[in-house]
């Protein structure tokens, strides 16, 4: 299965409490521990019940593999203010991530009406930042030292995405695929 053809075939579909163990197995692979703060069962439990929470399994080609997940928060706050909680996958650099970021903002802007989509992620995760700021999401600061981690402390940047950006973004054919 070539990348594009991943691509091309990606979707997300609501999680059930059935794929946790997928989840929790993901999020917990060396290779996504150093950028995701470990979540207890519950905690995506939670995400799944609660209302104000979308937790989507991302799946890529032409069957039903799934290849990750990403969980929405703020779905039903009343500032619409939506944030990308997490996304985490498991084949990486292959373009699933810029293909699930589209259609998130689309999701966000167009289904759940967002006026803001945001998100955090640790200062030093160079991947995310790349995908992030490709996609229109502007830099708003930085949350210092804001997480312990192995006896010190990460900071978090801060990134947004506006509804009128979006529209900018579409209306120059910057929202294709
Ligand atoms: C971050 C993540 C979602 C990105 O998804 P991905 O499928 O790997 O990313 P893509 O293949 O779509 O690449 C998007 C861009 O990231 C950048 N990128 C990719 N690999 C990179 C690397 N090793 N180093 C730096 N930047 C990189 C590139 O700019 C790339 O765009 P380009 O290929 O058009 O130049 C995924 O890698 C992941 O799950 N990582 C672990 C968890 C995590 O960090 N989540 C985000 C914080 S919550």
């Amino acid at each position: 299965m070539t990348a594009a053809n991943l691509v091309a075939h990606l979707r997300l579909r609501p999680t059930m409490l059935s794929d946790l163990d997928f989840v929790i197995g993901v999020e917990r692979e060396p290779a996504n521990r150093p950028f995701i703060a470990e979540w207890e069962r519950t905690q995506h439990e939670g995400a799944v019940r609660f209302p104000d929470f979308r937790h989507f399994i991302v799946e890529a080609g032409p069957g039903t593999q799934a290849v990750g997940f990403v969980i929405l928060q703020g779905c039903r706050g009343q500032h619409r203010s939506v944030e990308l909680k997490r996304i985490v996958l498991q084949t990486k650099g292959q373009g699933l991530g810029r293909a699930c970021v589209r259609q998130l903002k689309r999701i966000a802007f167009r289904d759940l009406r967002a006026h803001r989509f945001w998100l955090d992620f640790k200062a030093d995760n160079q991947r995310a930042r790349a995908l992030y700021e490709s996609e229109g999401f502007v830099v708003e600061g930085t949350l210092r030292e804001a997480v312990s981690i192995d006896g010190g402390y990460a900071s978090l940047l801060v990134m947004s995405i506006l509804d009128a950006e979006y529209a900018a973004r579409r209306a120059a054919g910057l929202e294709a695929g």
